[in-house]
């Protein structure tokens, strides 16, 4: 994803690796092989380090988030490349909850860019649609909603429960990521923006975004920007996706509305994000979560990994690193050597190995 404010652009990168739980720590790997075969022929130092924050170490130890980590990933390092949190062993999932919500919180990790990309045509359960069709960015406020863990229960436990979620909107972090996704539609010359809330029902929270919307789009009149409510949305992009390009909205409707968009573009198992803080320390992932139906088979899709450690070469500035890694997954995909959740036969540490082949060959005659 070109375009996203870099963290240094420097010849070298330092990358915390946190594989996390599930199959995490099956596809993190080979991601992690991909860009070190890529930094190999591109003669340019990755310097990666691992941390095993996860359900094994809470349940072994009681620690989720060790004390520092924040300071010591924002200090020390260029950027974190994540896996997945989530283990049946912690049915509260409270080391998730501590991990992952408290990097995205405590980094400020404000912008959550999600591209929705096909990347061959036989990947979409939509009809007659191709890969011109389907190319997107949807980009959730990642920092406030309903996710910011304020609300409380009232009598818990008993037949007069109430449970309350309170909805946090910001002026400040309403502005910042409606900013953001003008911005990376003028950086990156898409010409169409939609803001989507659900101003009608929720008239307070969402009254914000439409005023703060409004102000913003006099700015970037170089956009055609326009504004759907959130179930107006969902049908829309089923409908026709050829008709965004950015979509920006808060923070429980982008969680919906990227998963809805991993479908139209070939599935889970393909689609990656980033968590970010231009010009500072920041998070990339694949979407999926830690799919213990999966784990320990050996056949999840690394790709989504791979993707996402294409979005974090962009953000390092390592753009033509980035597009090698992005033709590798292209090619695997084209050849059909991909795992069963895509249609083949080839194992997780098979796919990873042959896309790093590819990734280091193709930098190799780019350059
Ligand atoms: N960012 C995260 O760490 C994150 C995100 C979502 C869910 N979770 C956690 O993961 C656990 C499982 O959640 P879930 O089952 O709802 O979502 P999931 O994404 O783990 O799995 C959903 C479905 O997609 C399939 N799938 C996902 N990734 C795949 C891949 N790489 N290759 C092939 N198939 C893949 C799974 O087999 C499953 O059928 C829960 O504990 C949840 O809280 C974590």
């Amino acid at each position: 994803m070109p375009g996203i404010p870099m963290r240094s652009g420097g010849p070298k990168a330092r990358i915390a690796v946190i594989p996390g739980d599930g199959i995490g720590t099956e596809v993190t790997p080979q991601a992690v092989k991909v860009l070190k075969a890529v930094a190999a022929t591109a003669n340019r130092p990755l310097e990666f380090v691992e941390f095993d924050w996860g359900a094994d170490k809470y349940l072994r130890e009681g620690i989720t988030l060790p004390p520092g980590a924040v300071e010591m990933l924002r200090d020390e390092f260029d950027a974190i490349l994540f896996g997945a949190l989530g283990d049946p062993r912690v049915p509260s999932n409270q080391h998730a909850a501590d991990i992952l919500l408290g990097l995205r919180f405590k980094l400020d990790l404000y912008v959550n860019a999600r591209p929705v990309e096909l990347l061959h045509n036989r990947l979409t359960p939509l009809r007659d649609r191709t890969e011109k069709d389907i190319r997107l960015v949807v980009i959730r406020e990642n920092t406030e909603g309903l996710y910011a863990g304020v609300g409380g229960f009232f009598k818990k436990g008993t037949p007069d429960e109430i449970a309350i979620q309170e909805d946090v909107n910001s002026r400040k972090g309403v502005e910042r990521i409606i900013r953001y996704a003008f911005e990376h539609a003028r950086q990156n010359g898409l010409k169409r923006l939609c803001m989507s809330d659900k101003s009608n029902a929720m008239t307070f929270a969402h009254g914000l975004w439409q005023r703060v919307f409004k102000e913003l789009r006099e700015e970037y009149t170089d956009i055609d920007s326009r504004h759907l409510y959130i179930d107006t949305l969902a049908m829309e992009i089923v409908r026709d996706p050829r008709q965004f390009d950015v979509i920006v909205t808060c923070n429980l409707f982008g969680d919906i509305i990227s998963d809805l968009g991993a479908q139209l573009a070939g599935g889970l198992g393909l689609a990656p994000s980033g968590n970010i803080h231009p010009g500072k320390t920041s998070l990339f992932e694949p979407v999926h979560g830690s799919a213990p139906n999966l784990a320990g088979k050996g056949i999840a899709n690394p790709l989504g990994s791979v993707l996402a450690s294409a979005m974090m070469l962009d953000f390092l500035g390592w753009g033509p690193e980035a597009n090698a890694l992005r033709h590798a997954v292209r090619a695997a995909l084209h050849e059909n050597y991909v795992t069963p959740d895509l249609g083949g036969d080839k194992r997780t540490e098979e796919v990873g190995e042959w896309v790093a082949k590819k990734a280091g060959n193709k930098f190799a005659v780019q350059t």
